[in-house]
């Protein structure tokens, strides 16, 4: 079994992406709904809920843990993988696949939480890449709170974003990464209301690294299909009506 961490619900949007890759695995989902969202929390809290989550995913019998929160990543990772020793894997915001497409040397529009945003991690993955400094950073941190309401589109959000977005010429744009989890949901939303931009989020290669980690540890499981369970900060949920319908977004 592979234990999925994130505040809330964004990291279902990873999850759909790893069950694509390795359906025969078996999911152990981890919303820490109580303390949503992160971004008002201080850093130290954030690792202590962070770690309260891995502890019990691990506790719960899983294999290797995901973090499916860029915001949990960029805050608690090293310190994690310094004190356990099972496979931690991070998800990996879609900067490079940004810089490796940016044809035209475009503008990029790095948009997450202010705590990501604001951290050493982030802040050393852009310097690495962004030699001719063209990242504009923007947090979001209300998209966390439309997605966790499950108000995914309508005037609400689209007010929020053109007037965030405003501070920006988007012409001089041609990516945005998401950074957040929750941010994913609104791909579909941000490309259908500024069509010069194109939304990208590193699920796709976060669930490739996941795959590959667990093939060099010879841990993948190949026979029957995988099952998917969720937990709210620390109990079983028991009305999964909610997650599901995130999943099928
Ligand atoms: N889904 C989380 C992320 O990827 C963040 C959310 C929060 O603010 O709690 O950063």
């Amino acid at each position: 079994m592979i234990g999925v961490f994130d505040s809330g619900i964004g990291g279902l949007t990873l999850l759909k992406e790893m069950m694509h890759t390795l359906p025969n695995e078996s999911f152990l989902y981890y919303a820490d709904t109580e303390n949503v969202p992160y971004s008002y929390k201080t850093t130290e809290q954030i690792k202590e809920f962070v770690e309260k989550a891995v502890v019990f995913l691990r506790t719960e019998g899983c294999k290797a843990i995901v973090i499916a929160c860029n915001t949990a990543t960029n805050v608690a990772i090293e310190y994690l993988r310094e004190k356990y020793d099972f496979p931690i894997i991070a998800i990996q915001p879609a900067v490079k696949v940004a810089f490796d497409n940016n044809s035209g040397n475009k503008r990029i529009l790095a948009c997450a939480t202010p705590v990501t945003l604001r951290s050493d991690r982030f802040e050393n993955l852009i310097n690495s890449l962004d030699i001719n400094h063209l990242i504009d950073k923007l947090p979001l941190p209300k998209l966390v709170e439309y997605a966790e309401k499950e108000i995914f589109d309508g005037p609400e959000v689209l007010k929020y974003l053109k007037e965030e977005f405003s501070k920006f010429d988007l012409e001089k744009f041609k990516f945005v990464v998401l950074g957040c989890t929750h941010f994913t949901y609104y791909e579909d939303f941000i490309r259908a209301n500024f069509p010069n931009l194109i939304p990208i989020d590193g699920n796709e290669g976060t669930a490739r690294h996941l795959y590959n980690t667990l093939f060099t540890l010879n841990l993948l499981k190949s026979d029957e299909k995988g099952t998917l369970k969720f937990i709210e900060s620390g109990k079983y949920v028991v009305d999964e009506g909610r997650f599901w319908r995130y999943l099928e977004k």
